[in-house]
Order: C-alpha cells, then structure tokens, then sequence
C-alpha cells in the first residue's frame, strides 16, 4: 500500500492528538506505529481506518483520497478490518457467531455462506475447537485470535490492528504475534501500533515514529532501531529497549 497522508490534526477538546501529521510510506506491506503512550497512534489508526474524521488534513491510500463523507468512508470501512486491544467480541455469542453475524449483517452474506466463511476462518487459525464457546470460555489470546479471525474471514484491503497483545499475557502475546506474522507472510496489508518492540522489528517493513501528534520518523526496522535520527526517537528506544 501506498500512503500520502499530509496535515492531519484531530482535537480532542484542547488536546491535540494529531497535530498537523504528515507521513509519506511508497509502498509497505506491514506498517508498524510505535512511540510513547499518548502520542497519537491509535488515533491515527482510527483517522486511517476511517473510523474518525480529523479536523484537518488529508489522506490517501493507494492514491485514493479518504473523503469526509458518510457513505464513503462507510463503504471503505467494510473493505478493511479492524481489531483493537480489547473487548473486540459481542460477549453472548459464540466464537462462530462472533464470526459469521457481521458477514451477514454488514457484507450481507446469506446466512449459509457466512457459516461456511466462519467455519474456514476457525480452521484456518486453529480455531476449531473453541467455535461453539462464548469469549469469557477462552483465553485473552484465543478471544484475540477470534478477533482476528473474524477481521480477515472476508478479506480486508488492510487489516488494522492497535495494540492487539497489550491485555494479554507474555504466552498469549506470543501465539497472537504468531498469527499476525502469518498473515503478513500471506501478503496482508497491516497497519498496526504495538509497544512490542522485537515484533515491531521482525514483522514492519516500514515502522513510523509518531510522538506528540507527529511522525518524527519513519523508516525500514533495520534503521529505525539501528540508527535512529531522531533525538525524540533515540531517546524512546533506548528506555524501552533497556529492560
Ligand atoms: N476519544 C478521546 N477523547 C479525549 N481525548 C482523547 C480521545 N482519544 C485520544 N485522546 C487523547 O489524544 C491523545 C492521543 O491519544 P492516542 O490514544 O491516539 O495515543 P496513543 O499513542 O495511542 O497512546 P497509547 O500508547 O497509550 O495507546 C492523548 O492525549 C489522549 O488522551
Ligand atoms: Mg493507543
């Protein structure tokens, strides 16, 4: 995907989440968003998404302007999937309805076609035995991987996912890091945040620094967590990567 986003600023009352954003990605499979808590990632995730309108700014994504209108940003929603860190599953339905009620409900799928399209996406993730349990009978980790399984059972153009591990413990983190990968090695687009610095390295092709309502940086992992030029970024990465 490509990403052209100049601009952005989204206030929360005299917060400036986003504060005149700009970030510019040629081409990148998995982008990772990582800096310090309140910095603004999940609010450009949502502005991304098209789950919230900035006040100013403008984005583009593979060269398609995200419009400030109602039906479109409707219809780009239900091309992409989002999973967030937590409560992501209607808690009175099973893993399988968590699944197939959207396909039915949003993309209007018949009732049968969903069931089958939420039977491959348990399969696909190993979800086969937990499909006939409601989330507060699985873990954090299988609700997240019913998240994801859900996100993906209709293919997205860009699969968005921030903090998808922060409620989960070290165990949990790692089969649903495990799963990401995969879908990024399967040729998702992804755009997530994550305060998981060795994921962020081993899964981004691109990671952006964003601090203070701004992307201070963005590069490949490699450089970004090498030899990082900003002094903001520098100093981030050396508290987090201490302990
Ligand atoms: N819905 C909201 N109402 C009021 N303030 C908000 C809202 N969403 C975000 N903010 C504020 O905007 C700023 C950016 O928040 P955001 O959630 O985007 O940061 P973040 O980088 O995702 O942080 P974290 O790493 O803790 O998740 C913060 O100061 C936050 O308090
Ligand atoms: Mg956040």
């Amino acid at each position: 995907m490509k990403l052209e986003v100049t601009g952005l600023t989204k206030c929360y009352g005299k917060t400036r989440a986003l504060d005149g954003l700009s970030l510019a990605v040629e081409s990148s499979r998995v982008l990772v968003l990582i800096g310090p808590s309140g910095g603004g990632k999940s609010t450009l995730l949502r502005v991304l998404g098209g789950l919230e309108i900035p006040d100013a700014g403008t984005v583009k994504i593979n060269a398609h302007p995200l419009l400030p209108d109602a039906a479109a940003l409707q219809a780009y929603r239900r091309r992409n999937g989002f999973l967030f860190q937590q409560f992501n599953l209607f808690p009175h339905l099973t893993a399988r309805r968590n699944i197939a009620l959207p396909l039915e409900k949003v993309h209007g799928h018949s009732p049968a076609d969903a069931h089958e399209m939420a039977e491959q996406a348990l399969a696909r993730f190993s979800l086969l035995d937990h499909a006939d349990k409601l989330p507060a009978q699985l873990s954090g980790g299988q609700q997240q991987r019913v998240g994801i399984a859900r996100a993906v059972a209709r293919p997205p153009e860009i699969l968005f996912l921030d903090e998808p591990t922060s409620a989960l413990d070290p165990e949990m983190t790692a089969e649903v890091l495990e799963l990401i990968q995969e879908l990024a090695e399967a040729g998702q687009n992804i755009i997530l945040s994550t305060h998981e610095m060795g994921f962020a390295r081993a899964v981004a092709d691109q990671v952006a620094f964003v601090a203070a309502g701004k992307i201070e940086e963005v590069s490949p992992p490699a450089s970004l967590f090498g030899a990082p030029q900003s002094a903001l970024c520098q100093r981030f990465l050396s508290r987090v990567m201490r302990y």
